[in-house]
């Protein structure tokens, strides 16, 4: 049986990452270097896109949605602890390694696993990859992903080409990462009496995914 020693105090250290430059800036959140870990990123909601600022924002009926129906931070939280309590490691073959959350002063942070090329520079999402073109390395990667899809059937919001990083482990090899979309009501876990519906949804989602690469090449 577990025991709870309850003379140590829990720790609740706070990560400061107010004062940092974020490697990325999306359209939700700021992804920081882990101040103790440069292997890791911390990822916190932008101070205009927290719960609250987007219920704000909202108009109508809609704004009566509780908070946390607006909170994709918790939502992918959530996410990541359903995929690891699944307990295959070939999940994780294109979703970034997940460490938990910390408390920073900018609020609540994932924290994952930062990805590099082999020249160390940081890896560019698709959306920036594909106007370049689709070379013989890229196009295997692609093909890979969509392979992986299938066979795991992670369902993931739609896939959009800025949330798959391109990370080029050599000239000739590059592996596609989700590192954004995980987690919204459509998560299902999927266990064999759900594989041919999930199935059906993930074809949708790779059709959907070809158009919008094949528009990223059309308007290079
Ligand atoms: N683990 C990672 N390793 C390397 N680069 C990353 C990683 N996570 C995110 N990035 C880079 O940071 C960018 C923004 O990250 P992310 O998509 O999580 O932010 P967001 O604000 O939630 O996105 P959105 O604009 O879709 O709301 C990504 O497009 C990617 O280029
Ligand atoms: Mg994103």
């Amino acid at each position: 049986m577990g025991f709870i020693d309850s003379s140590v105090p829990e720790q609740h250290t706070i990560v400061n990452v107010g004062q940092l430059t974020p490697f990325a800036i999306g359209g939700t959140r700021l992804c920081f270097i882990h101040p103790e870990d440069s292997n890791k990123c911390i990822k916190v909601l932008r101070e205009d896109r927290t719960p609250q600022t987007r219920r704000q924002l909202t108009k109508g009926i809609k704004k009566l949605r509780p908070v946390k129906h607006w909170d994709d931070q918790q939502k992918e939280l959530t996410a990541y602890r359903q995929l690891l309590a699944r307990d295959t490691p070939a999940l994780w073959h294109h979703i970034p390694e997940f460490f938990g959350s910390v408390e920073t002063d900018l609020g609540l942070g994932i924290v994952t696993r930062i990805y590099r090329n082999f020249d160390s520079k940081f890896p560019r999402n698709l959306e920036e990859e594909v106007p370049y073109g689709i070379d013989d390395s890229l196009k295997k990667g692609i093909a890979d992903f969509k392979s992986w899809l299938r066979r795991e059937l992670v369902v993931t919001r739609d896939l959009l080409p800025h949330n798959i990083i391109v990370v080029r482990d050599s000239l000739q090899h590059c592996r596609l990462m989700i590192v954004d979309g995980l987690g919204n009501s459509e998560w299902i876990p999927v266990s064999t009496w759900f594989r041919s519906f999930a199935s059906r949804k993930i074809e949708r989602k790779i059709s959907k995914f070809n158009h919008r690469v094949e528009s990223l090449l059309v308007n290079q």
